[in-house]
């Protein structure tokens, strides 16, 4: 019997190196699923240059052209059930999830954060900890729920980082997380968690 193999779309509104990170362990048989189509919100964002150079089909959308967040995302559905998607990766989707796609997908979107959640929710993670004094960073993937980079975490990784800039941190964290989220997507496609 041929098994099917897993079938991935990833969320995003920026740059796209998470994408990029996904895309390549799939191609590479480091995860054993495909990423079928790439979303994005941010039409011109870095992601879809990405997208268009690993092949992968891409949709992008501008929110404010649907009359609410029911709207769009219904379509969203349509789109994903009709490529038989089974997981969405949120990589820097800078949105919240709402009802009408967490209840098709339940227990299958997941997300990717630069802190150790539950500390330093939000768009600016990793500014609000140097700000707050932090000195232990890090990184989590989690199951997404209706709030703000909440649910229930997948995997963790830290790091010690003392000195003071802010680029070498971020790309530190970047590293961190390109690795952990092959991780914690091998996990959820083989149900070890
Ligand atoms: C990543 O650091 C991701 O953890 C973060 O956005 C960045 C996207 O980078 N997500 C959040 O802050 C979610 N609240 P990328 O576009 O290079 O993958």
């Amino acid at each position: 019997m041929v098994m099917k193999k897993c079938r991935l779309a990833v969320f995003a509104s920026g740059s796209g190196s998470n994408y990029e990170a996904i895309a390549e362990a799939c191609r590479d048989g480091r995860i054993d699923a495909e990423v079928v189509l790439l979303v994005c919100d941010k039409p011109g964002a870095k992601v879809l240059e990405r997208a268009q150079r690993f092949g992968t089909e891409s949709f992008v959308f501008n929110p404010k052209d649907y009359e609410s967040k029911a709207a769009y995302e219904t379509l969203l559905v349509h789109m994903l059930e009709e490529r038989k998607v089974d997981y969405i990766c949120l990589a820097g989707y800078m949105r919240i999830v709402g009802p009408v796609l967490l209840g098709s997908f339940e227990q299958r979107i997941v997300n990717i954060h630069p802190s150790l959640l539950p500390s330093f929710k939000g768009a600016h993670a990793i500014q609000d900890a140097v700000d707050y004094g932090v000195k232990i960073f890090g990184v989590t993937t989690h199951f997404v729920d209706e709030t703000l980079d909440g649910g229930r975490i997948i995997d963790q990784g830290a790091i010690v980082y003392e000195g003071n800039d802010i680029e070498e941190l971020t790309n530190l964290i970047h590293k961190i997380e390109h690795n952990l989220y092959v991780k914690s997507i091998n996990k959820l496609i083989n149900k070890k968690f």
